[in-house]
Parts: C-alpha cells; structure tokens; sequence
C-alpha cells in the first residue's frame, strides 16, 4: 500500500524498494507458506546469537534504576565517557567524552555526521559495492552521493578517488570490515588514502571528512584493522553494539571523534542585530593578531581593546558579499597560522 501524497521522494523509493526488503518480505512470505525450515535465507545482517547474560542484566539493572526520562540530546554523559575510553585503548589516539554522542545505531551516527557537514548540493563519495542505505542517508540533507569502485580485490582505488574528488566534495563513507563483500581495509590503503586528502586540503584548504563507518569492527578473523586515525586528522568514526553484541533492536551506537579533529575555528557569539561579530582571538594579544593579519594577509579586523576589552577582534560584515567569500580562505590561513 503507498499512501497519496507522499513526497515525490518517498514514493520513489517506495516504489523501487531495495532489494533486501523485497527479499525480507519475500523470505516472511516463503516461512509463512512453506515453514522456516524449508527456505533457505542467507538475505540477512541480523545477528542470529542472544546478546551475552551481562548484558541482558546490565539492561534489565538501568531500566529498574530508571533513566526514561529526557537526557542530554548527545547521550547520558557516563555512557560517553565510557565510549572514549573504548575508543582511546582501540586508538591509542586521545579521546574524550565531549567529542563522543550516544545515536540510534550506526545509522544513526552517519545521519547525524552527514547532517552535521554536508550542505544541499555538495557530494560524498561511496565506494561500490557500498551498504544500499548510504545513498538515501546522503541525500537526506540535500546531499549526492557519488559512487567510485573499489578495485577488483575490494580496496580503495586511490586514483579513482581523486578522480571522484570535485570542490563540491565534502565527504567519503569508509566501512570496513566491509558490507558486502567481507573485506578488511589494510592500514597502508587508508594511509594512502589519507594522504590524499591532505594533499587536497594543502593545495586548496578544502575540507574532506572521512566518515568511517565500522559496526563490524569487533567481528574480524585473522586481520588486523587498520587505524584511521593514524592515517588522517577528520576521520567521524561512525559505529555501534548492533553486531557484535547482537542488539540490533536496541539501537545503540556513537560517534567519536579524536583530539586531533580541528574544531571549527575561531569561536564567537552569534549576532543577534546590527552588523558586526566578535570573535575571540585565538591569542591572548589580540593586537598582534590583528597586527598579522593586516601585514600578512591585507585583512583589516579591530583590537577589541580599543572597545575597553582585550582578547577579541571586530569585524563588519556590511561589506559587499564577494569580499566575504573571497576572504574564506584567508580567514582560515590567519586561524592556522594560531592554531
Ligand atoms: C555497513 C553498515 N553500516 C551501517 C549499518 C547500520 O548499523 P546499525 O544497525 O548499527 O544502525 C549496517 C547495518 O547493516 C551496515 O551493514
């Protein structure tokens, strides 16, 4: 049944439907009809073991507790710290609980990071064959999704990828272990992979993320799993319990980030009226650091101490709009230079 008025989108979808789901409700139709023991369905990534006794009482132990009402949106804060912790001795890379948040499943977490860096019409890129659900993960936020194969043995095709890299590019899904195919992404791949990404960033200051979505993780056999977080400084570790503790019902994933994740730059409040922001300067002489960016970049920004106030600077923005965007990079040259 499709409902009337559904967006163009969502009946889309509908109507093409992806083929696990046609084959999930192909196989209830076949157990119905003919016992589940006669069919024989391999369609599915849902763990088939119980999850361990402990956990089971550990649930059972909070939900007595309590813990149902509203919480912080980015999840209870023992709970992240505990992640960081996990992620921190996975690492060696330092993790903190402020660059941990608690989401709905490793779905959940690729939403959240591809909400949090894509604007409609920018692209990320999908390495075929990809997890099905990508595409429409990207494309929530207005995004494209750009497929680019892996090579015939399933690893990164380096030159593929720059080719794919466009300036609208603003991310690239990582999955390993790897649905479908099973494969393990060597350190060496991800190392050359990562290396490219700077090279773009160097040349151009354009800002790649790599969302490296791994639910698989504990799941290996004989390979090691490689480190992104060696291999490049704005990796969004996307990952949850749904696998390997057998609680894909229970929606429990994260994302992490590690100290070495730039954050956004300078920090300023929000104006609210006229024409002018305040940022902090990332020094505490804030006349030197506006003294530099007059010498070395030609950018004339105000020493709050002229305003009675040390460490901040004015700008005005009642400039013409090519001035502010022509000045993009230069703003973020100035914060490296500090940073
Ligand atoms: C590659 C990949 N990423 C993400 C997910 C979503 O995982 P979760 O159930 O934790 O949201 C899956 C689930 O099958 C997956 O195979």
């Amino acid at each position: 049944m499709i409902l009337a008025g559904l967006s163009r989108e969502i009946e889309e979808n509908l109507n093409k439907g992806s083929w696990i789901r046609k084959l999930f409700d192909e196989g209830a139709r076949l157990k119905k009809e003919f016992g589940d023991d006669q069919v024989f369905d391999f369609s599915l990534g849902n763990p088939i073991v119980e999850p361990p006794e402990a956990f089971k009482r550990a649930l059972i132990e909070e939900a007595e507790k309590g813990h149902h009402g509203y919480i912080q949106n980015q999840g209870l804060p023992a709970a992240r710290e505990k992640v960081a912790q996990f992620l921190a001795s996975r690492f060696e890379a330092e993790f903190s609980a402020e660059r941990v948040v608690m989401t709905v499943g490793a779905g959940g977490a690729l939403n959240v990071a591809l909400k949090s860096i894509v604007n409609p019409g920018e692209e990320v890129i999908i390495l075929a064959p990809y997890f099905a659900e990508y595409k429409l993960y990207i494309e929530n936020y207005g995004g494209k999704a750009v497929s680019c194969p892996l090579t015939s043995r399933f690893e990164i095709d380096i030159e593929a990828v720059r080719q794919s890299i466009n300036p609208k590019t603003k991310g690239l899904i990582l999955n390993t272990p790897h649905n479908p195919t099973g494969t393990v992404l060597s350190q060496k791949n991800i190392d050359d992979l990562g290396a490219l990404l700077k090279e773009i960033e160097e040349k151009s200051g354009q800002t790649i993320y790599v969302l490296f979505d791994e639910p698989y993780s504990q799941l290996i056999y004989d390979e090691e799993l490689a480190n992104p977080f060696q291999s490049y400084h704005r990796v969004i570790l996307a990952s949850s319990f749904s696998k390997d503790l057998g609680i894909a019902g229970e929606r429990l994933g994260y994302i992490g980030l590690d100290s070495k994740m730039p954050d956004a730059g300078f920090e300023f409040e929000m104006p609210k009226g006229g024409f002018f922001v305040f940022p902090k300067s990332p020094i505490e002489d804030e006349v030197a650091f506006c003294v530099h960016a007059a010498q070395k970049y030609k950018l004339l920004i105000v020493p709050s101490s002229g305003f009675g106030m040390k460490g901040h600077f004015r700008l005005s923005f009642s400039v013409p709009t090519e001035q502010i965007k022509n000045s993009r990079d230069i703003f973020i040259s100035l914060y490296r230079d500090f940073a």
